[in-house]
């Protein structure tokens, strides 16, 4: 499928390239620089190129939203219409020193985007896996056991697409339930990314996590 990458930073850069490995065609948009974009887009070889996030929003099946929450407002509004469109955030609605989710308990950061675009379809997902596993995930998916991971949404179809996605990413998707189980996953990703980035077992740590519910 055609992928827009709507913010092309550490998870955005990652799973660019990944999907374009996996044989996606793989747009990267929304860095500081567009020397940026276009190094993705040369490194992850593939069918890839730099754009702009509107570039992404008129030509990809499906949409990867990875900025900061502040940056979420600009994003969506430089993409533009977003009617009918997958949206996959991993996005977490965390402040501007990210140090505690700003929106929990009673909605989700993957809810709030839903109602800033109400026609597109949003899945929650990848939000619960820190950026330095992605390549070892990929690298390592022919292995009988994968690393599960979660996602959730309300939109069938859009569940379906980002599903193929998890799964080209080398992990075993496991489905949530509706989009409000984000206000669960959510503080759940603090959690993996208390244990990968300062917890002593590192990504390992975070692997059984992942895999502990299954
Ligand atoms: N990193 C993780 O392990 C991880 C794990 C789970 C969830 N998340 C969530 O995923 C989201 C993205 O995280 P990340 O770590 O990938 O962040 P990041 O590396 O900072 O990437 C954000 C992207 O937005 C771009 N950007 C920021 N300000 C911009 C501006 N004014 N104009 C244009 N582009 C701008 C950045 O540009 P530059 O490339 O030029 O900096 C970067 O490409 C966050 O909501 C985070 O909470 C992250």
């Amino acid at each position: 499928m055609r992928v827009g990458i709507l913010g092309s930073g550490l998870m955005g850069g990652k799973l660019g390239m990944i999907f374009a490995r996996a044989g996606h065609e793989v747009i990267f948009s929304y860095a500081r620089s567009n020397d940026k974009l276009k190094r993705l887009a040369r490194d992850a070889k593939g069918k890839t190129r730099p754009g702009t996030p509107r570039d992404a929003a008129q030509e990809a099946d499906a949409l990867l939203l990875a900025v900061h929450w502040s940056r979420i407002d600009d994003v969506l509004k430089q993409a533009g219409d977003l009617s009918g469109k997958v949206i996959v955030t991993c996005s977490l609605p965390m402040d501007a020193g990210n140090t505690k989710l700003i929106i929990a308990n009673s909605s989700s950061g993957a809810e709030e985007v839903a109602k800033k675009v109400p026609k597109a379809r949003v899945v929650s997902a990848f939000n619960t896996v820190p950026s330095e596993v992605l390549f070892g995930v990929y690298d390592a998916r022919r292995k009988t056991t994968r690393p599960s991971l979660v996602y959730c949404g309300d939109d069938e179809s859009g569940k379906t697409v980002a599903a193929e996605l998890i799964r080209d990413a080398g992990f075993d998707p496991i489905d949530a339930g509706a989009l409000h189980i984000a206000r669960y996953t959510e503080p759940f990703a603090l959690l993996v990314a208390q244990l990968a980035y300062e917890g002593e077992g590192g990504p390992e740590l975070a692997y059984r996590f992942e895999r502990f519910g299954k």
